[in-house]
């Protein structure tokens, strides 16, 4: 991994620093695809309140991890039980985010190696962010054919259209 990337679990007192890597992420690279109500100031108050609540429970830090670059967090990622029951894996990958700037650096390889080594785990993505599929097909996830349109999921018109798909890693 080139440059100084640390990877490690998240403080308990570091719930803005995740949630401006959360929603500036966001930004980064769905821009074309969400509305930006997405990552608006109101959006990163519930992501503030949101980590608050994850951070304080040592279970949601032991299946988190963060990427710091030059004592700034720059990444996220979060494992857990998968939340579909017709599908044969322990783990489901909840989000991994890397700041634009540090796409390519290898941090988000090794946030997902500390996080799930090679075990069997399935993902959900935007089909229209082929950086994560490829980045995902690397690493051994490919499409299940399983599919859903975000607009359906939220109950929300204005992301009607916007399909995710699973990949799975057996
Ligand atoms: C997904 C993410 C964590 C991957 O980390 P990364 O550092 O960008 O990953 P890598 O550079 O190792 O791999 C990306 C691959 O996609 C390729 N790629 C880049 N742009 C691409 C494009 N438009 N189409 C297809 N492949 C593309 C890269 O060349 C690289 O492949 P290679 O190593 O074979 O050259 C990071 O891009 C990210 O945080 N993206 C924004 C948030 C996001 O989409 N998260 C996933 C939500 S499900």
């Amino acid at each position: 991994m080139s440059g100084d990337y640390t990877i490690r679990h998240p403080r308990m007192d570091e719930a803005k620093e995740l949630a401006c890597v959360h929603v500036k992420a966001w930004e980064q690279a769905y821009s074309g695809i969400l509305p930006e109500a997405f990552w608006n100031e109101q959006a990163y108050e519930r992501r503030i309140e949101s980590w608050r609540q994850m951070l304080a429970d040592p279970a949601h830090r032991a299946r988190t991890r963060v990427t710091e670059a030059d004592g700034e967090v720059v990444g996220i990622a979060q494992i857990g039980p998968p939340r579909e029951d017709d599908i044969d894996v322990d783990h489901e990958l909840y989000m991994i985010y890397l700041l634009a700037a540090h796409h390519g650096s290898g941090a988000a390889a090794e946030m997902l190696t500390e996080l799930l080594n090679d075990k069997a785990a399935s993902l959900w993505v935007f089909k229209d962010n082929p950086r994560a599929v490829r980045f995902y097909r690397k690493h051994g996830f490919e499409p299940d054919g399983a599919e859903k349109d975000l607009g359906e999921e939220e109950n929300d018109p204005s992301l009607q259209g916007v399909l995710e798909i699973r990949m799975v890693r057996g």
